[in-house]
C-alpha cells in the first residue's frame, strides 16, 4: 500500500527497545501510523537492548505491547505490513565497543538514520560515545530524546554538551509530546488565524488565564523516577510552561521552527522570577494522601509501591506566574497541575476583562466576563461563555450565560485526533523541526524553575495534604483567592 506522505526512508532504530517508552508510546505510535499509512514503505525499525533475545522475541514484545495498550485492536494485514519492519540488535549500551554491530545493519545510501534514544539520560553519553566510535553517523542522520532533559539547568547542559559533542543542533529533536498533540497546535491557529482573538489579545482585554492540567493518576509504580523528581519537574518545567509560551508568545514570522522557538523562548526569558522572597505567596506544593477516585479507594502518595515514608516530594503545584512584558503587563497566569486529582483535565480558560458599567442589572448585580475556555484533553474543543438576551417579550431584557461550543468531535467528525507522540515520531521521520524544543528552551525554562526548586529547598517548605480525588490543597484556593480570583472548577 502507498505511503500518504513521501519523504525519505528512515532506519529508525530505538535505543530501550524492551523498555516502559519503547512499549507504552514508541510502538504503539508507529503501528496506528502504519494503520493511516504514514510511514514510507521502505522505512525499517530497529530495536536496540541489552536483553538477549533475536528478531522474533522484538517482534513478539511489539504484538504483546499492542495487544496490551492498543483500545482498537489488531489489524492482521498492518500488523503483517508492521511486523516485516522490525528487527533486533542485542548491545550493551554502556560499551561503546558494542555500537560498531550498527554498521552492518544501517542503510545510508538509501536511508535517513534516526536514533530515537527511549532511556534514561545516564545513558545518553555512553551511546553517544559508541555512535561516535562505530563512525556510523553523517549529516543527514537525526536525534530523538525527551524529558527528562536533566533534573536541574547543570545536569541539563552536561547532557546537551555530550550530545552535541556528536550532533549538530540541527540533528536534534528534543520532545515534549505535548506540542504533538491537537489541541496545542491549535492555539496557533486560534490565535494567529483569528483576528477576533488576534485583535484582543493583551493586557487591555485579558484579565487573567488559568492553565490546568489536572491527572487522575497516580505515579503508575514510577517511584524511583517520580520522587526525584516530584510534579514541578516532571509536568510544569515541561508541559505547562509549553503550553505557556504558545498562549503568550508574539506572532512568530512564519511557522518555521527558528521563528517559533524564538518567540517562546522570549517568553521565557520574560518570566518574573519566583525566589525565597516571593515563593511563600506565589506557589503551593501539595502531596496527596489516600482518597477516592471515581468511588475506588486509592493510596496516598507515601502509601505507594517503594515508597520512603519520609518523603516530601510534592505531587501537586499550583503558582502564580507574571511575565513581564509589554502585552501581558498586570495579567497574572494561574497555573495548576497534580496527579490524583477529580479527573484528567487539561484546559485553558482565558477570562476577559469585566465591562466598566452595567446597563443589565435586572439580570446580574455585575455582569459576569467573558471566558474562553480550550479543552486540550479529554474531549478537545473550544468554548467561549457570553451573555445573550433570553428570547421573549418581557417588560425587561434578561439576560443569560449561554456557550458558543465546538466541539472537535462533533465539527469534524471524519478526522481521526493523533496522538502525540504519533504527530511527534511522523515529523522526526519527516525532518520537520517545528515541534521540537531548541537547547535554549530547555535551559531557559530549567533556570526559572530551579529558582523554585532553591527557594523550596531554602524554606524546608514540606507539601500541603489534599485527599485523592480532590482538586488539590486548600492552599491552592487561597493562592488565586488573594488576588480576588477563583479557579475554574
Ligand atoms: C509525562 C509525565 O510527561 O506526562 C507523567 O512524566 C504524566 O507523569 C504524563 O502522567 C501526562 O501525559 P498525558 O499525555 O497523559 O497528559
Amino acid at each position: 500500500m502507498k505511503a500518504k506522505k513521501t519523504f525519505k526512508p528512515c532506519d529508525l532504530v530505538i535505543y530501550g527497545a524492551m523498555g516502559d517508552l519503547s512499549k507504552r508510546k514508541l510502538l504503539i505510535s508507529l503501528y496506528r501510523l502504519e494503520n493511516a499509512n504514514f510511514i514510507e514503505p521502505d522505512t525499517r525499525i530497529i530495536g536496540v537492548d541489552l536483553h538477549d533475545i533475536k528478531s522474533s522475541g522484538f517482534i513478539e514484545l511489539a504484538h504483546k505491547s499492542l495487544q496490551e495498550f492498543l483500545s482498537d485492536g489488531i489489524d492482521s494485514k498492518v500488523w503483517e505490513r508492521f511486523s516485516a519492519r522490525l528487527s533486533y540488535l542485542k548491545i550493551d549500551l554502556t560499551q561503546p565497543d558494542q555500537y560498531l554491530q550498527l554498521n552492518a545493519v544501517i542503510d545510508q545510501q538509501s536511508r535517513v538514520m534516526i536514533n530515537y534514544f527511549a532511556v534514561s539520560p545516564f545513558l545518553f553519553k555512553s551511546i553517544c560515545q559508541g555512535l561516535d566510535k562505530s563512525e556510523i553517523l553523517t549529516e543527514n542522520s537525526r536525534m530523538v530524546m525527551e524529558k527528562p532533559i536533566g533534573h536541574n539547568l547543570k545536569s541539563s547542559i552536561e547532557i546537551n554538551d555530550e550530545v552535541a559533542k556528536v550532533f549538530t543542533e540541527k540533528q536534534v529533536y528534543r520532545i515534549d509530546h505535548y506540542l504533538g498533540k491537537e489541541t496545542v497546535l491549535n492555539l496557533l491557529a486560534l490565535r494567529f488565524a483569528n483576528s477576533i482573538f488576534t485583535t484582543n489579545w493583551n493586557h487591555s482585554t485579558i484579565d487573567h488565564i488559568q492553565i490546568t492540567v489536572a491527572e487522575e493518576v497516580g505515579i503508575e509504580g514510577r517511584w524511583d523516577y517520580f520522587d526525584k523528581t516530584g510534579q514541578l519537574r516532571d509536568m510544569l518545567q515541561n508541559h505547562l510552561l509549553q503550553i505557556l509560551t504558545f498562549i503568550a508568545m508574539e506572532p512568530p514570522v512564519d511557522l518555521e521552527a527558528d521563528s517559533i522557538q524564538n518567540e517562546k523562548i522570549k517568553v521565557l526569558k520574560a518570566l518574573r522570577p519566583i525566589t525565597s522572597n516571593n515563593v511563600e505567596e506565589k506557589t503551593v506544593r501539595g502531596q496527596y494522601s489516600a482518597g477516592y477516585i471515581k468511588g475506588v479507594a486509592v493510596p496516598g502518595y507515601l502509601e505507594e509501591d517503594g515508597a520512603n515514608t519520609e518523603s516530601t516530594t510534592e505531587s501537586f503545584v499550583a503558582l502564580r506566574v507574571d511575565i513581564d512584558n509589554w502585552r501581558w503587563a498586570g495579567v497574572p497566569f494561574y497555573l495548576r497541575t497534580g496527579k490524583r486529582l477529580t479527573g484528567k483535565r487539561t484546559e485553558i480558560v482565558v477570562y476577559f476583562k469585566q465591562l466598566p458599567h452595567n446597563i443589565f442589572k435586572d439580570s446580574f448585580r455585575e455582569l459576569p466576563p467573558n471566558k474562553l475556555i480550550i479543552h486540550l484533553q479529554p474531549n478537545e474543543g473550544v468554548e467561549i461563555e457570553m451573555l445573550n438576551k433570553i428570547p421573549g417579550i418581557d417588560e425587561h431584557i434578561k439576560l443569560q450565560k449561554t456557550k458558543l461550543d465546538l466541539s472537535f468531535s462533533d465539527t469534524f467528525k471524519k478526522s481521526r485526533i493523533f496522538g502525540g507522540y504519533e504527530k511527534l515520531v511522523l515529523e522526526a521521520m519527516r525532518g520537520n523541526p517545528t515541534l521540537f524544543l531548541s537547547r535554549e528552551e530547555i535551559e531557559q525554562a530549567w533556570t526559572w524553575v530551579d529558582s523554585i526548586q532553591d527557594a523550596w529547598h531554602h524554606y524546608k517548605d514540606t507539601p500541603k495534604p489534599y485527599s485523592a480525588g480532590s482538586w488539590g490543597p486548600v492552599a491552592s484556593v487561597a493562592l488565586i483567592a488573594r488576588d480576588g480570583r477563583a479557579w475554574e472548577e
